[in-house]
This record gives structure tokens, C-alpha cells and sequence, in this order.
């Protein structure tokens, strides 16, 4: 019996493979997946079918803007669920795709459709030993950083609580404490990886892959798990002083910005930078401008830095101090605030990593902003990041040792055009929008070469724009790409070919 369900399965699965006669065959060809998965997987794994509430819960991301079409979610509980997941996959031609915070925004992601999703969110768990954790492929920023603090210990993620350590940190990732230590990938020891082929892979620095992995790492596989430097908290204060600007004050913020905070690429390390403009119709008819600057280990920031921004003239000021954990509420990252939230808008971003401010150049964008925002409403949402993170640690690290092509670059720039998602009309005008506002921030630059963080694309850039223009680098991914995932099963996150 056994014998003749495994012929006739594997006879329909190769009918089925083949399209002109999946037509006629098309109701054998409909497999139940979640049954035939089920199978293979732990007790502890669950599956989603739509119209569930954990598929639901499962498949909403941070941008409801092309994004992957997902047919039945997998939810891990042991790594090696991950590795039958793929095989099952692979076996079945059905292309999958691995999602933690979701907050990956890229439109490539769009090219999976019909898709398995791997929700990462039963792997997260977070063991300390000393001066390494060992952290699950899906554990978000906010269990790493408090698991962490509890034992005294802190190491870098991204800012947002709400974003996993892996997603932010295969691309580079960005984070507080990077002045101190670097990227998040540069805190990788090792991981355990599943390949395209299903295999279950511990790699370290030591494997050819590992240089990919710190900065294209979507690319490559799945991490389940990943061993991670973490230090003894020195410094537990943190205090901030958040400042609000008119338009008038375009050209001296960022002017004060370059001279008193970047100060020539080498701004201090204890302090990190951040703001953004957007509409708030009852402050003022125009976009205002947000400013924190945010000091590592004071209880109120040095006045050194802060008295050219109270001598410009804010709108308004607040000060406040707490520890390391407090600043995601003070910026908006934390889970309770609106960019940690799921609500069904289309947000793009249009990145440009920059060395320093051109005045002129800000003052361009902020008035295309202000005009463009004003006549189409549909857009007024939007807002337009500014990041100046410490760089000490970043630019310690050789640039060729990692795939992480931009350390040279000091800032962090990057308009979101944010939408309710209305059809195809709105969607161009916000594309065309976000592309000329980073037009005139590339033009300022008077360079050739876009940089555009990886994590923070739109999905219409180059890998030359992702991942460095060096042909070394395009040659080393595209080696490691053909070696490690020659049928491009991970290839929806930013391919680097
Ligand atoms: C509100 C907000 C705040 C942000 N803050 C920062 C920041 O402070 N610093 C920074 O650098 N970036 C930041 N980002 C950008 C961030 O790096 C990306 O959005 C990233 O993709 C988010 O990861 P995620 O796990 O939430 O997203 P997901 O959508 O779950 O993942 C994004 C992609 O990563 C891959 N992936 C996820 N988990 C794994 C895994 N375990 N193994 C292999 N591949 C995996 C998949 O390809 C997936 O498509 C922020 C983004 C937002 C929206
Ligand atoms: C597929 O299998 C699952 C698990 O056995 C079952 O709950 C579901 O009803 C099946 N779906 C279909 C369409 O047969
Ligand atoms: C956006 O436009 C709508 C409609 O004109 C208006 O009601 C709303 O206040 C505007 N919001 C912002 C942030 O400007």
C-alpha cells in the first residue's frame, strides 16, 4: 500500500511539475501541503493556513506595499523544522521565505508568490555565557537588549524594539552602540544557517560563507541561531534633549549637524543623532523638524552639543534621562509606537548613505516635501529620516573583511513615503516622489556611486547600490551566490544576483 501512495505521489508530483498537463490534472495537482508538511515536522511546529488568526498574525509586516504572497505559514519550533520545511519546499517547487519582526519592506520581496512563510517566531530564545549569547534566528531587538541588561550585559541591535536582531544584522544593522562595537553583523562569532539544499550548516569565520553573511546574509540561508559578542554594561545612563524646528531653520540644522555633531566623520562616540521631518498640520502649515541628541552614560546632555541647536532657535525643547532600555520610548522605536505598528500602510523608503550634509541639498528636499506633501494629501504621512549613529566602531573594521560595503559613509538619510494602499495611481505618485527627493540628495553628493543601506531599500536599486560597486565584491557574492544557492531559492530579499 505504502509502496503504491509513494509511485502514484511521486507520479502526479512529476505530472504536476509539468504545465500543460497540471492543467487537466489541476484538482490532484492542488496538494494539501499543511497535511503533508505536518508530517515532517516537531510537535511544537505550527502551521497557518489563511484565514487563520495566526496566519494573520503571522503574515502582517510593517508595509502592506508589494509584499510576498504567502500561501501557508510554517512556524518553526526546532531548527531543524526549518531544514524539512525546504526540503518539502524544494521536493514540491513551492518558493518560501523566512520573516521575523516583519519589517522588511523591500519590494523584491514581492517575487515570492504562492509561497511557504517560515515565521521565525518560536526561535527566540537568548542564552548568555558569559561574554557570547547564543540568540534564536527569530528574536527581536526588545527580548535580546532586556534578556541582556537583566544579566548586566548589552550588545548591538537595531534601535526599534520591534525589528529582530538577524533581520537589521545579515544587512549590516545599525544600532546605539555601534560607536562602541561596530555593526551587528561585526558581532557575529557564529551561526547555524540551513541552505538552500536543506542542510543544516554551523559556520564561523572560518567558512567561505562567513563574509557574505556579515552584510548580504539574506542571500545565503536561514539562521537559526547565532552566537553574538555581548559586553558588561558600562554605562547605564542615557539622557536626551529633543528639539523641534520651523522651516526657517533648514540650512542652520544641518549646517550645526555637520560642523558641531559629524565633525568630519568622527563624531563623538557617546553620542548618537536623530530626527525627521514630517506634516503636523497643528504645529505649523509646514513640515516640522525633529531633532534628538542622545548621550550615552550622562543623566542630561553635554551642552557642548547641545547649545548650537538652543542658539538656532527651536520651536520647542524637552530634555529627559533613563537608562539604555528608556531610549526606544523617547525616539518612537519602542513596540508601543506607530513604527512598530502593523496597520495596513504602504511604507517605502528611498535610502542614500552620505558622508555630510549639503545644505543646499536639504533645503531642495525639504521644500519638495513641503510641496509635494501640501498637493497631494494622499502623501502627507510621509516623513524623511535624518541618522547620524557614532562611527568609531564601525570604521575599525577593515572594509574588505565583510560584505558590508559602505563603512566609509557617515550618515544615514532616507525619505518614507507612507500611504493608505489605493490602487496603482497613488502608489507612482509616491514612488516618483521618494526616487526625486533622493535624486536631490544623490546630486548633492557630486558623487557617481548611490549607497543605499540595504535594509532600508526600496527594491529598485542595483546590487552595485546594496553591496558596493567594487567588482571584488560583486565577483566574491556572485561565487558564493552559485556555490551556495544556485537555484536562487533565497533570492527575494535585495539578490545580489
Ligand atoms: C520601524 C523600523 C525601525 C528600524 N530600525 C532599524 C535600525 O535601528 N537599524 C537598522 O539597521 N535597521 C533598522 N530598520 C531596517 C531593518 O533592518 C529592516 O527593516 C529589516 O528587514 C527588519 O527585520 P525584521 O526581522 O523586522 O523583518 P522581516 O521582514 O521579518 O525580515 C526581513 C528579511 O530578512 C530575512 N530574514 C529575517 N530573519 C531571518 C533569519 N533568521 N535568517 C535569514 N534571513 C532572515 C528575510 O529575507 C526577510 O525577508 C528598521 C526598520 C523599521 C521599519
Ligand atoms: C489539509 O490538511 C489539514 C491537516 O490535516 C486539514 O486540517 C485541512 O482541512 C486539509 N485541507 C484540505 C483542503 O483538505
Ligand atoms: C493630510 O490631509 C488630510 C486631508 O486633506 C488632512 O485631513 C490631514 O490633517 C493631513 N494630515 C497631515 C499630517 O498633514
Amino acid at each position: 500500500m505504502e509502496v503504491v501512495a509513494a509511485v502514484l505521489a511521486w507520479s502526479i508530483s512529476a505530472v504536476c511539475q509539468n504545465n500543460a498537463a497540471a492543467q487537466w490534472l489541476s484538482p490532484l495537482c492542488t496538494r494539501n501541503n499543511s497535511a503533508a508538511l505536518a508530517n515532517r515536522l516537531s510537535s511544537g511546529a505550527l502551521i497557518y493556513s489563511p484565514g487563520s488568526d495566526g496566519f494573520i498574525q503571522a503574515t502582517s509586516r510593517w508595509s502592506a506595499y508589494e509584499t510576498p504572497g504567502i500561501d501557508l505559514v510554517v512556524v518553526p519550533s526546532v531548527e531543524d523544522d526549518v531544514a524539512q520545511t525546504i526540503k518539502y519546499a524544494n521536493q514540491n517547487n513551492i518558493p518560501y521565505i523566512a520573516v521575523s519582526g516583519g519589517h522588511g519592506a523591500i519590494i523584491t520581496e514581492s517575487r515570492m508568490q504562492n509561497g511557504i512563510e517560515i515565521w521565525m517566531n518560536q526561535l527566540n530564545t537568548v542564552e548568555i555565557d558569559e561574554d557570547i549569547a547564543r540568540i534564536g534566528g527569530g528574536a527581536l531587538s526588545k527580548a535580546v537588549s532586556h534578556s541582556l541588561w537583566d544579566a548586566g550585559k548589552q550588545t548591538v541591535t537595531g534601535g526599534c524594539e520591534c525589528t529582530s536582531l538577524l533581520g537589521p544584522g545579515l544587512g549590516g544593522g545599525h544600532g546605539l552602540l555601534q560607536g562602541r562595537h561596530g555593526l551587528v553583523s561585526d558581532q557575529f562569532i557564529s551561526m547555524n544557517v540551513v541552505l538552500a539544499s536543506g542542510e543544516i550548516k554551523t559556520i564561523d569565520k572560518t567558512s567561505d560563507l562567513w563574509w557574505a553573511m556579515q552584510g548580504a546574509g539574506h542571500n545565503f540561508g536561514i539562521v537559526t541561531s547565532v552566537s553574538v559578542k555581548v559586553y558588561d554594561v558600562q554605562y547605564s545612563d542615557w539622557a536626551y534633549e529633543v528639539f523641534t524646528f520651523k522651516s526657517d531653520k533648514v540650512e542652520g540644522l544641518y549646517d550645526n549637524l555637520n560642523v558641531h555633531l559629524l565633525n568630519n566623520g568622527s563624531p563623538p562616540l557617546n553620542i548618537v543623532n536623530y530626527g525627521f521631518f514630517m506634516n503636523d498640520p497643528e504645529l505649523d502649515p509646514k513640515p516640522i523638524i525633529y531633532l534628538w541628541v542622545i548621550q550615552e552614560g550622562a543623566t542630561s546632555v553635554d551642552s557642548i552639543y547641545t547649545k548650537p541647536f538652543h542658539d538656532l532657535g527651536p520651536a520647542t525643547t524637552d530634555i529627559g534621562s533613563g537608562t539604555y532600555l528608556d531610549v526606544p520610548r523617547w525616539v518612537g522605536w519602542d513596540n508601543d509606537a506607530a513604527p512598530c505598528q502593523h496597520v495596513g500602510l504602504a511604507n517605502t523608503r528611498f535610502p542614500i548613505d552620505i558622508q555630510s550634509y549639503n545644505v543646499q541639498s536639504m533645503r531642495k528636499a525639504y521644500d519638495l516635501f513641503t510641496d509635494v506633501t501640501k498637493k497631494t494629501p494622499e502623501l502627507n504621512g510621509s516623513f524623511f529620516l535624518f541618522e547620524g549613529y557614532p562611527l568609531q566602531g564601525v570604521k575599525a573594521i577593515p572594509s574588505e573583511s565583510t560584505a558590508y560595503a559602505f563603512r566609509e559613509d557617515n550618515l544615514l538619510i532616507s525619505p518614507v513615503v507612507s500611504w493608505v494602499p489605493s490602487g496603482s495611481d497613488v502608489a507612482q505618485k509616491a514612488t516618483d516622489f521618494g526616487k526625486r527627493l533622493r535624486q536631490i540628495l544623490y546630486e548633492g553628493t557630486g558623487k557617481s556611486e548611490l549607497h543605499s543601506y540595504v535594509n532600508y531599500a526600496f527594491g529598485d536599486e542595483t546590487p552595485q547600490n546594496w553591496y558596493g560597486y567594487e567588482q571584488h565584491r560583486q565577483q566574491r557574492l556572485l561565487r558564493l551566490k552559485n556555490k551556495y544557492d544556485p537555484d536562487r531559492k533565497f533570492s527575494f530579499y535585495a539578490p545580489v544576483a
